[in-house]
């Protein structure tokens, strides 16, 4: 077959600003290196995906993506990093089938024949913790909902109530406090993220924020903002926001928090649940992300993106650019006299990442017309993907580390023409 040769043409691509909330925008000079890499990596002849998985070349690819991630998060040695698939959605049950396993580990012999399954707590902020607690109670897990963020708020996602409205499972002991409390730092569907500096763990009551594992999905804002690691057990993400092509899902767990075996007798009596094979922790720290063939292109972009990060002054320069972008957009919704209302109504909750809004009639009702007429204003000066999730419509400008403050400034030019222009109809 003949040789090839092509220029790749990014001239729409530097046109069109992408504010999809996932999969969504990358930096322009990752992919171009990572289109590279596709054809040919490193000289070898051989596209990045066509090497074997085993390879040398290829480890050296994982190792490398490791400890970029561990400088950008300051993940101490006593913490695995595996890179998995399934995305955030198989986190749900995995996290859940984990920590029930790690914890029936940690008890002592079965006193009884039946002794009772630990429970999980949940956090419910938004539709994501929401899915995660439907998942584990289809898996039988006794998931409690210490508290539901709707019950709160008229029904609907918007708020993240205070840690004395939740009702936490007691840790009165090792043997029954709960085997995980979990939530999600940022609800990219409806824009709610944990108010700075992140989750309340100095609120929690000290013998429970001690006894209990913490678990965290971070798939719409990691590396947005600094996460204290030692404080979790588990950490996870998938890929699509701000680490790379869907496909590779990051789990960072405490080694000490891997159940060794989930299969032993003593486990399984003490309501240790079964996990299936690609989902058990211990398996993919054993072999290092490589129990199976991994998401190859996936893990290599991811590891292009966390040195590009590395490149422009790690998480702390990510929190500076987040907090201006997020400034600028929600500046502009605060100065459209009531035109664009925000979605979520505790001020501190509204999400850095995931900025969602109504855009109201002079009437004050969300009016769908005049949003198709923003989406329309918008894609005039190449803005693409605010329409606002399936399940709540509206608008969700998502501003993650991919998008630049420029790009942001254009977005905000577009609203506050749109404000001027339908100020003057009114
Ligand atoms: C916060 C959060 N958690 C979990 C998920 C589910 O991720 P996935 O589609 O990779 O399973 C998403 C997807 O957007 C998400 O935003």
């Amino acid at each position: 077959m003949a040789a090839t040769s092509s220029s790749l043409d990014v001239s729409k691509r530097d046109a069109t600003i992408n504010l999809g909330a996932g999969p969504s925008s990358l930096p322009t000079a990752v992919l171009l290196e990572a289109a590279q890499g596709l054809l040919d990596f490193q000289g070898t002849g051989m596209g990045l995906t066509e090497l074997s998985h085993r390879s040398s070349t290829f480890k050296a690819v994982v190792d490398s993506a490791e400890a970029s991630l561990r400088a950008l998060l300051d993940i101490p040695d006593d913490y695995a990093v595996l890179f998995t698939q399934g995305g955030g959605t198989e986190q749900f049950s995995a996290s859940a089938l984990n920590m029930l396993s790690a914890h029936a580990s940690r008890r002592g012999p079965a006193a009884t024949a039946t002794p009772t399954p630990a429970k999980c707590d949940y956090i419910v902020t938004g539709s994501w913790t929401a899915k995660a607690v439907k998942e584990a109670k289809r898996l039988g897990v006794a998931a409690n909902v210490a508290v539901d963020a709707r019950e709160h708020n008229g029904g609907k996602f918007g708020v993240v109530p205070p840690v004395s409205a939740w009702k936490l499972s007691s840790a009165a002991s090792a043997e029954d406090a709960p085997a995980m409390l979990y939530y999600c730092d940022n609800e990219t569907v409806d824009g709610v993220e944990f108010p700075a500096p992140g989750f309340p763990i100095d609120e929690l009551p000290a013998d429970y924020a001690e006894r209990v594992p913490l678990v965290a999905d971070c798939s719409s804002n990691i590396l947005s903002r600094p996460i204290d690691v030692r404080r979790h057990a588990l950490i996870f993400f998938g890929a699509q926001k701000n680490v790379g092509p869907s496909g590779v899902t990051v789990v960072i767990v405490r080694r000490n928090l891997i159940a060794h075996d989930p299969d032993a007798p003593a486990v399984l009596a003490q309501g240790g649940p079964r996990i299936p094979t690609t989902l058990v922790y211990k398996n993919l720290a054993d072999n290092a992300s490589l129990y199976n063939t991994p998401p190859m292109f996936s893990i290599y972009v991811a590891g292009l993106v966390f040195a590009d990060l590395l490149k422009h002054g790690g998480v702390a320069g990510a929190t500076e650019r987040a907090a201006a972008k997020s400034g600028l957009v929600y500046g502009a919704i605060a100065d459209s006299q009531g035109l664009f209302v925000p979605t979520v109504t505790q001020a501190a909750a509204r999400s850095r990442m995931n900025v969602t809004f109504r855009v109201v009639s002079a009437e004050g009702t969300p009016d769908d017309g005049l949003e198709a007429r923003f989406v329309a204003a918008c894609a005039q000066r190449g803005i693409v993907q605010v329409k606002g999730h399936r399940s709540v419509g509206g608008i969700r400008c998502s501003l993650y580390n991919a998008v630049t403050l420029e790009q942001t400034a254009v977005l905000v030019d577009v609203m506050r023409a749109f404000i001027a222009d339908e100020r003057s109809r009114r």
